[in-house]
């Protein structure tokens, strides 16, 4: 299995862009299911949640071409109306499936989804939406079996904004007879880059990116081009790195307003920010400051997956942080891995407290969930030795070649397949 390997302890600088943002991605593709055409979807990143996403396209019987950033999905004809459990387990996003298959197939067996293994992911607010709408779901083992005529509007209530409900929601309702009202929806920007596609395609979903969305059901979508919004977790892990490793990097391909719920943690940590239409550039001090509270929290509150990101930044920091975690009680796991490198942090019921060290050593660790991964990739950047970091198929799930990314602006990082690579590469492990 592949592992990074990272020679700590490079001042990091220079430019740096960000790839389209998987957590948009994956919804339109799901969506796609909707449309008897040809969806052309740009500025798709190239991640093994998005191959996941093609598998299951293609298993249903679309065809999928990629050519550069560019996918093409030719959802004409669809064969199949199941997921296997294998491919649903591959990721989280694969319940996204449910509301396009059912809306197209009118009968749908889907699996329990898979993910990071950051709590209890449950989805009854994803099931009862889908029963407002119209569909009768009998749970079977660790399947559904799902079935909807036709789905009619309603008016749904989420008692938490989740973001995927919110997605199952708008797709299952946009060729649904009448109108749907979403209250309490999530407003993450991921969800107005899926209505922007569904409208370019003839849907009527208004109020996306607020909290009480409206769709009103149409008779059929034609197929759009549309370009994804670009990757503000990306975003944040590059200024995470840039802001304990860095002089001086400019991360360009952003849109800074989806940043805003992260930008004052950059601020109170000391560094200095500066924006162009698309790009910023975050300049740190030689020691970043400490942040009295951060509370993770739907958006615009801060997101959930910046946290493990930003407590790696706050690492070395002059003081002690706090940071609390309100949406997932089980994602803390990249914590002891963090503490592996040297770093002061413990933990009290479901908020970390960071106690910045002088100093970080090169060590052994491993990828517990996507972000907590990233986390180790800041922190071994920012460590003195070698560090090499496992599981990385994690990271790979939402981070396009990030290891040449981040060779561009300076770091020692290379990716090796096996122990012999790493032997032959690194020489002696360092502790
Ligand atoms: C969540 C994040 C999203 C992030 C993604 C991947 C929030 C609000 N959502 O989206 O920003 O990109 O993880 O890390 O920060 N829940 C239920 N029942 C359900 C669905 C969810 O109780 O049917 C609960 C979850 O247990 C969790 C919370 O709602 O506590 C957030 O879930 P949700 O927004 O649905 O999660 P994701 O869509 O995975």
């Amino acid at each position: 299995m592949d592992k990074l390997i990272i020679n700590g302890g490079k001042k990091l600088g220079g430019e740096i862009s960000v790839h389209g943002a998987k957590n948009s991605v994956l919804p339109i593709l799901a969506s796609t299911l909707l449309i008897k055409g040809e969806s052309v979807i740009k500025n798709v990143p190239s991640l093994t949640d998005v191959d996941a996403s093609v598998r299951i396209l293609e298993y249903l019987g679309a065809k999928v071409k990629r050519e550069a950033d560019t996918l093409t999905v030719d959802a004409r004809e669809i064969t199949k109306n199941s997921v296997p459990e294998d491919m649903m387990r591959e990721m989280r996003s694969s319940i996204i499936f449910l509301g396009s298959l059912l809306s197209r197939t009118k009968e749908a067996v889907i699996c329990y989804p898979g993910g990071c293994d950051i709590g209890v992911r449950p989805i009854d607010l994803h099931l009862s939406a889908l029963k407002k709408l119209g569909a009768v779901i009998t749970e079977n083992g660790s399947c559904l079996h799902c079935k909807a005529q036709s789905f009619h509007g309603a008016k749904i209530i989420l008692t938490f904004p989740s973001v995927g409900a919110t997605e199952n929601i708008i797709i299952a309702s946009v060729l649904a007879k009448g109108r749907t009202t979403i209250i309490n929806a999530a407003r993450e920007p991921e969800i107005s880059d899926l209505a922007a596609f569904l409208n370019s395609c003839g849907a009527r979903i208004f109020g996306a990116g607020e909290g009480t969305v409206e769709i009103e059901g149409v008779e059929s979508l034609s197929p759009c081009e549309h370009t994804v919004i670009p990757d503000r977790i990306e975003t944040a892990t590059y200024m995470c790195a840039a802001a304990l490793n860095a002089n001086e990097l400019t991360v360009k391909n952003v849109r800074i307003r989806h940043l805003y719920p992260v930008l004052p943690v950059f601020s109170e940590m000391g560094c200095k920010l500066g924006f162009d239409d698309d790009s910023v550039k975050i300049s740190s001090p030689k020691r970043l400051k400490r942040v009295k509270h951060i509370k993770t929290a739907p958006y615009p509150g801060f997101p959930t997956d910046c946290q493990a990101i930003v407590m790696a930044a706050l690492l070395k920091s002059y003081g002690v942080s706090v940071i609390s975690e309100s949406i997932f009680e089980g994602r803390f796991k990249h914590i002891s891995e963090l503490n592996r490198f040297g770093a002061d942090i413990a933990v009290n019921d479901r908020s970390a407290i960071i106690n910045g060290v002088k100093s970080l050593y090169g060590a052994n660790v491993y990828c517990t969930d996507l972000r907590g991964g990233a986390a180790m990739v800041i922190a071994a950047l920012a460590a003195e030795g070698k560090s090499s970091i496992r599981d990385i198929y994690h990271i790979d799930r939402g981070y396009e070649k990030i290891e040449e990314n981040l060779a561009l602006i300076g770091a020692d990082v290379k990716r090796v397949s096996d122990e012999k690579e790493e032997n032959k590469d690194v020489g002696q492990e360092q502790r």
